[in-house]
This record gives C-alpha cells, structure tokens and sequence, in this order.
C-alpha cells in the first residue's frame, strides 16, 4: 500500500546537527516520505541571518530550493542570557562551510517571517502539518501570541530540547533550546499537549562518526553533499572533542535527527507520557525541563517524552538515507 508523504513544517537555526537533520530530511522527502512544506528559519545557534542564509543553502544543495524559507522573529527572552553556539557549530552555523555551498537563493530582507509563514501554513491545512522543531522555540511562540490557537491546527509538534534528570549542555540544568528562550519554550508548552519531546536523554547517544560519513561518501565521493557531510562532520567532531561532549569517542551529537527518527523509524525510540513544565525564574535553573514523576493524576499531561533510542540501529539507518541523496 502506498502511504502519503509526511507533512512537515521545519523550524530550525542550521547548525551542524540542524544541517544532518535537514539533508536527511531532504532524503526521506525524495524517497516520497516527506514533503516539505516550508522552512521556518529561528535566530538560535547563529544569529537568524545566518540561519535563514544556510536554510536557503541547504535547500539548493539538496535540490529542494522551490521550498519557502521564513526568516526567524528576532525578540522575545531570546539571548537574553544564553550565548549563541557559534563556538560548536561555526560562525555561520555550517562549520564555516557555507562559502562552498550554492548562494542563497531567497533574500532574507524580503522574506516573510517565520511566525507569519508558520500561521499561513498550519491555518491552510489544519491538523495535517508535523511542525518539526529543532532549534529555540521563539518563531513557535511569536505565532501563538499573534494568532491564539494556532499551533494546536498542527497534528503534532516534534521538539529537540531538554534534559530530565541529567545535565544540561549550556548551564548545569538546562539544554540549549529551551535555555536560548524560556519564555518561548514555556508559552508552548502551556499552550500544546500534542508534544513529542525528544531531550538530551536520547541525542547524547547518538554519536556520529567520521567513520559513518566515509561510508556515506564512499558511495560517490565528488558529489558535492558528499563532499559537505565528510568536511562538517570534520568540524563537528573538532569542537564537540574539545567540549567533551561525547565521553572522548571520536564523534558528534546529532541532536536534531532524533526528531525525524521519530516520525519515520519510531521503532528505534521509547517514550514516556509527562507533564512537562519549563522553569523560567531559577537563578540557576533557568530554562530546566521538568517532569512531574509523582504518581498523582495527570490529566493536563502535555508531552510524549523519549527516553531511550536504539543509537546504533538509529545511526545505521541515517546514514543509508543519506547515501539515497548522493547516488
Ligand atoms: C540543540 O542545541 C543546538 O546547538 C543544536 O542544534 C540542537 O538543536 C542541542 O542542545
Ligand atoms: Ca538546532
């Protein structure tokens, strides 16, 4: 039986695991799976310029550059007190690579903004689009405050943030998404209980490998995806090493593509039903993920919450789609 490609609406502030994310995206979507019905850049690991300019490269590079591309809502709690991830990913968010990938083909002065292009599209075909996000919730939340009851039109919201009882990866307790805009983060999910919340729980385990994009390029190695997967994955590995971000394996966190495992091999991933709450006041817990683990009733439980991943089988299967993009 043929199944209908999955709607998907991208928010993201590309990002080296935002780029993995997005070239896979790219995959499912020419192998029918996906369709990608617009991009809504965010202001997150790099400034919105920049997240809006590799949005739009990424689009060319993956031969998908008829996609609209918002520019992200700058305001909000955003960096407030959260550095941007330069530092990880690359002044341009793509391991400064972007100057080997194709122009920009959508001008981000004239671009809608994200919020807006977001409200357009889930208004168009109510509970049909997957909003897929994977950088600061800002855009999300912008489009909540402008249009009230917009985000519960999309069938379900995937988020990359947070962290339950572990670590966070910018301040002790909190992950980066939600730390880069609390407010945001805590707007959504009051307002939402068709949440899928994939945390640092999971994507601390998905440890991707140099060895896996040789693999991956081995199978045509002058295409120029190819060429990108193997020098970002370079640098990757370069700044996640020296953050320690991976028990000293040789390799990068591709947070963001737990979000697609989800939606497309959800055999690889358990969850947990939560009531999740975001902290916004802590002097030291700002941004905090919190689930309320008591055994009393839960009736406002807003969150499926994944707790565990197959990484091994998980990054197998990423990087055979991935080979699909360069043959
Ligand atoms: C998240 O933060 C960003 O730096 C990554 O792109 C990912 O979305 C991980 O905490
Ligand atoms: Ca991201």
């Amino acid at each position: 039986m043929k199944t209908q490609p999955i709607k998907i609406i991208l928010d993201t502030d590309p990002g080296g695991d935002d780029s993995f994310a997005f070239l896979w995206l790219q995959s499912l979507a020419r192998q029918g799976l996906a369709e990608i019905v617009a991009i809504t850049s965010v202001d997150g690991n790099v400034h919105a310029k920049h997240t809006f300019a590799g949005s739009c490269k990424l689009l060319q590079l993956g031969g998908f550059s008829q996609v609209e591309v918002g520019r992200g809502v700058i305001g909000g709690s955003a960096s407030e007190d959260i550095e941007d991830a330069g530092y990880i990913h690359g002044a341009d968010g793509m391991g400064n690579l972007s100057h080997t990938l194709p122009a920009a083909h959508q001008d981000y002065e004239t671009a809608r903004y994200s919020d807006d292009l977001l409200i357009d599209k889930l208004n168009a075909a109510p509970n049909e689009m997957i909003v897929v996000a994977i950088g600061p919730l800002t855009n999300l939340a912008a489009a909540e405050k402008k249009a009230p009851g917009i985000l519960k039109l999309a069938k379900q919201i995937v988020i990359m943030g947070g962290a339950f009882l572990q670590p966070g990866n910018v301040t002790p307790e909190a992950e980066f998404n939600i730390a880069y805009d609390p407010e945001a983060a805590d707007l959504v999910f009051r307002c939402c209980n068709h949440l899928v919340v994939m945390p640092l729980n999971v994507t601390r385990k998905l440890v991707f490998t140099p060895n896996l994009a040789e693999q991956i390029s081995a199978v045509n190695p002058d295409h120029p995806i190819a060429k990108f997967i193997t020098a970002l994955c370079q640098f990757m590995v370069g700044t996640a090493m020296t953050f320690r971000e991976t028990a000293g394996k040789p390799g990068f966190l591709v947070h963001d593509a737990a979000t697609l495992a989800y939606l497309f091999y959800p055999e690889t991933l358990m969850f947990q039903r939560a009531q999740v709450d975001i902290e916004t006041k802590g002097e030291w817990t700002r941004g905090k993920t919190i689930m309320d683990r008591r055994n009393n009733a839960k009736p406002t439980a807003n969150a499926w919450v994944a707790l565990d991943v197959d990484a091994v089988n998980l990054l197998a299967i990423i990087a055979e789609d991935l080979k699909f993009l360069i043959r």
